[in-house]
């Protein structure tokens, strides 16, 4: 009997389209499910002849050709361990373990380790773009042993989104780097989503627009520097129509989350990373999620009335397609710097621009911006700030002011835009040779005498402050 290539297990959307993926490219492909009605399922609705079900584990491994490729494409978190350890005993000596779930980079690592000892390889691979990239050509971010990854590479980069006919998949480096670099994607990508809801809201209450109106914005400005995935998909989606009118209309305002954003700031904090804008984008998920505590609170917190933008629209508009802009190059820059500080303290030596690189097509941030990434970071692996690189400057220089007036504008009216005041905040901070710092270093060595340091000479110091 013909043996497979690769079994992928866990049959919900992304493990169903991945298998189908893999399938189309022509590999031979088993299935698995814990729950036997879904792997019947994927039967019953597809047409490819080379996908064989199993419902037993034993016969699913048994029909792989060795050493084995195993995708687990299961809940992460605790089901992954499950499936690991129902795994194990059958297992030999260089079989690949591959997790393409959102795991999370120590648990990676962990794995990796205690499957080392039985000489069974394991590698960590982010994959980004949701169902449809799963289907049609995800970005694919293997990190693990290179040994492992060359084995499996023939697949993945026959499955991956192409850009420009070069496939969107490239080794991240060692255990626990495929999933980190997924993870900060992810948090890149809360950040690009809140700044854009906050310029709809604006473009709503501000600028009083239809969301036809605000879907024409944005379908110019995806004809220019703006041109990502996702200002296409809010086009589109604010054109969507139910029988009551316009869907987004009736769409819950409470963002949920699957924790990927938390965990890209959580480490931020341990590797002492500004990485403002992606938190205030998860805290905006966090808040409106409050959603009968806002309720309550707009009927007892008062605020101005908002003045609509009546003349100069068009300047205004434009204003606000340089804020996002400059905004967005700011997370981005928080993010590649987040990357460049883990890759340093885990020694994986993550090349920027491959990952840049992998990220123009296939995945959710994909944007034509992503261009100028990986000119940047071809030229200067380890660039200090993004905000520096000539490019950058220029835009900053050229941008500032029209981030800073609509931030000013639309505080003044009483409306939230987290995202967008933290880029400004971010870029003065950033910009500032002499911060308030050095109150809070007095304020330390008053109360606790954590000792301070002077401009005019060195050494350490400690003074009697309240004498
Ligand atoms: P999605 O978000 O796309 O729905 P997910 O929640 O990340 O997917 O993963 C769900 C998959 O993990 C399912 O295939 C599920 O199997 P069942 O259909 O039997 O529920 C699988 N899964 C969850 N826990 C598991 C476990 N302990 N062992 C094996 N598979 C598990």
């Amino acid at each position: 009997m013909k043996k497979n290539d690769i079994g992928v297990i866990g049959m919900a959307v992304m493990g169903r389209n991945l298998a189908l993926n893999i399938a189309k490219s022509g590999y031979n492909v088993a299935i698995f499910n814990r729950t036997i009605n879904k792997t019947k399922d994927v039967m019953l609705k597809c047409s490819e002849k080379n996908i064989s079900p199993y419902f037993l584990i034993q016969d699913f491994l048994r029909s792989l050709k060795k050493p084995r490729r195993i995708l687990l494409m299961v809940q992460s978190g605790q089901a992954t361990d499950d499936i690991i350890n129902v795994l194990t005993p059958y297992l030999n000596s260089g079989d690949i373990i591959i997790d393409g779930g959102n795991s999370f980079y120590k648990d990676t690592i962990r794995r990796s380790k205690d499957l080392l000892k039985n000489n069974v390889s394991f590698l960590g691979v982010g994959i980004s773009g949701g169902e449809y990239g799963a289907l049609n050509g995800p970005s694919i971010m293997p990190g693990g042993q290179k040994s492992a990854y060359d084995i499996v590479k023939p697949i993945f980069k026959s499955i991956a989104s192409k850009f420009k006919n070069q496939p969107c998949v490239a080794y991240i480096g060692p255990n626990g780097s495929g999933h980190y670099v997924k993870m900060v994607h992810n948090g890149i990508e809360y950040a690009d989503m809140q700044l854009i809801s906050e310029v709809y809201i604006i473009l709503k209450n501000i600028v009083n627009y239809s969301n036809k109106e605000i879907s024409d914005v944005f379908d110019i400005w995806n004809q220019g520097e703006l041109n990502s995935y996702l200002i296409d998909i809010t086009k589109n989606i604010l054109r969507k129509k139910d029988h009551n009118g316009d869907l987004i209309d009736y769409v819950l305002d409470e963002a949920v989350n699957k924790g990927t954003g938390k965990w890209t700031c959580q480490d931020a904090l341990d590797l002492h990373e500004s990485l403002n804008v992606i938190t205030e984008s998860v805290f905006a998920r966090y808040v409106s999620s409050l959603k009968s505590q806002r309720m309550l609170a707009s009927k007892i917190l008062s605020g101005p009335n908002v003045s609509l933008v009546s003349s100069h629209k068009d300047d205004f508009i434009e204003d606000l397609r340089k804020a996002l802009y400059l905004s967005k190059i700011i997370a981005y820059s928080q993010g590649f710097s987040q990357l460049g500080s883990a890759s340093k303290k885990y020694y994986w030596n993550l090349k920027c621009h491959e990952i840049a690189s992998i990220f123009r097509s296939g995945c959710i941030i994909q944007a034509d911006f992503l261009n100028q990434l990986v000119e940047i970071y071809k030229y200067d692996n380890i660039i200090i700030n993004l905000l520096l690189s000539p490019y950058f400057q220029d835009i900053s220089k050229q941008y500032q002011s029209s981030l800073r007036k609509i931030v000013s504008y639309v505080v003044k009216q009483g409306i939230a835009i987290p995202a967008l005041v933290s880029s400004l905040t971010y870029y003065d901070s950033y910009r500032t040779s002499q911060s308030s710092a050095n109150l809070i270093q007095a304020q330390r060595d008053c109360f606790g005498a954590h000792t301070y340091k002077r401009n005019d000479k060195s050494g350490v110091y400690h003074t009697n402050w309240l004498e």
